[in-house]
């Protein structure tokens, strides 16, 4: 084998092995984690819920922004495959002491680290980081800055299929701070690889990115137009923390023009689904009615993040066995 191709292999290997992005896997890949989350599901079902396929394996949660919903449900997902998990508190970690990041790692590598999930509020460092660990590691991107978000994008493609089952005759509307939304550009990437009829990004002109068409989808700045007929809305939490100017006249006047509200839900199709990948402000991107609502599956995101993080878990270490 000539030495390029032999770099080109290691390369994929190496791209295989961590999960960075939607962009980074196939439709295949896709949709084994599905089905792998689906039989996960099953299993938690049954009186035994535990697992044994990561047994005396170690996941480090690595957070670097505050998180509830994502930290946990790794914590939960890697305990039901039987792994040891542990969770570094970076408030009270040597990086505090002026350690560098390189030198943390090293750290939790020599500590038999098998998988990081990390979350930072720069964009690319999860990549950053699966290039520098060592070969038995893998990387799963859990949040960096307003980059990708891929396993929540795993989660609520699940959470659509379980609830409208047919990918490709739903419109859907993603209504928010797509500006700074790694969720959004997840999401975006995940509708258009399971061919969704279209995709619509709904909010203010200031949280839209230029040129987002460019993208495939649609944008709309009038909710009420963004709303029409959608099957599915998945609204956005307004990311304060990255916004470097004031992109907006105030929370009142933005919930008065893009809150959704029972009265604007109409719009939508009467079986469309509410999704909120959380935390969620209650009475500022939407009123407490409609995610409290029966259209409301906010709360099942939140239980699928389990098995659809135990499949993603389970998946790349079976590929790191197989090398
Ligand atoms: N969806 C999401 O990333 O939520 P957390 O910030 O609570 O993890």
């Amino acid at each position: 084998m000539v030495e390029s191709d032999k770099k080109k292999i290691n390369a994929q290997k190496k791209q295989e092995r961590h999960f960075l992005s939607i962009n980074d896997i196939s439709k295949i890949q896709f949709n084994e984690i599905l089905e792998r989350a689906e039989s996960f599901q099953v299993q938690g079902t049954r009186e035994i819920k535990k697992l044994p396929l990561l047994r005396g394996k170690t996941v480090a949660n690595l957070f670097f922004e505050p998180s509830t919903r994502t930290r946990t449900t790794f914590e939960l997902a890697a305990k039901k495959l039987s792994a040891d998990v542990i969770n570094i508190d970076i408030q009270t970690s040597a990086t505090r002491k002026g350690e560098s990041l390189k030198d943390t790692l090293r750290t939790l590598e020599s500590m038999q680290t098998d998988i990081f999930i990390v979350r930072h509020p720069e964009s690319g460092a999860a990549k950053f980081i699966a290039e520098l660990v060592g070969d038995h590691v893998s990387v799963i991107n859990a949040g960096d800055g307003r980059h990708e978000h891929p396993t929540q994008a795993m989660v609520d493609m699940f959470t659509i299929r379980k609830n409208k089952r047919n990918f490709s005759d739903l419109i859907v509307s993603i209504v928010g701070d797509v500006n700074h939304s790694r969720v959004a550009r997840s999401e975006i990437h995940a509708l258009k690889l399971v061919g969704v009829k279209e995709i619509r990004v709904v909010g203010p002109k200031t949280l839209i990115p230029e040129q987002i068409e460019k993208l495939g989808v649609r944008a709309f700045f009038s909710l009420d137009e963004g709303l029409k007929d959608a099957d599915v809305i998945i609204a956005l939490r307004l990311q304060r923390e990255r916004m470097q100017s004031a992109l907006l006249p105030s929370e009142k006047e933005y919930y008065r023009c893009f809150g959704l509200t029972q009265e604007r839900l109409k719009l939508a199709k009467k079986d469309a689904i509410v999704m909120h990948p959380g935390p969620i402000n209650r009475g500022i991107e939407i009123e407490s009615s409609v995610a409290d609502g029966t259209q409301s599956v906010i709360l099942e995101q939140v239980s699928n993040g389990i098995t659809v993080r135990m499949a993603v878990m389970a998946i790349l270490s079976a590929l790191k066995y197989q090398k």
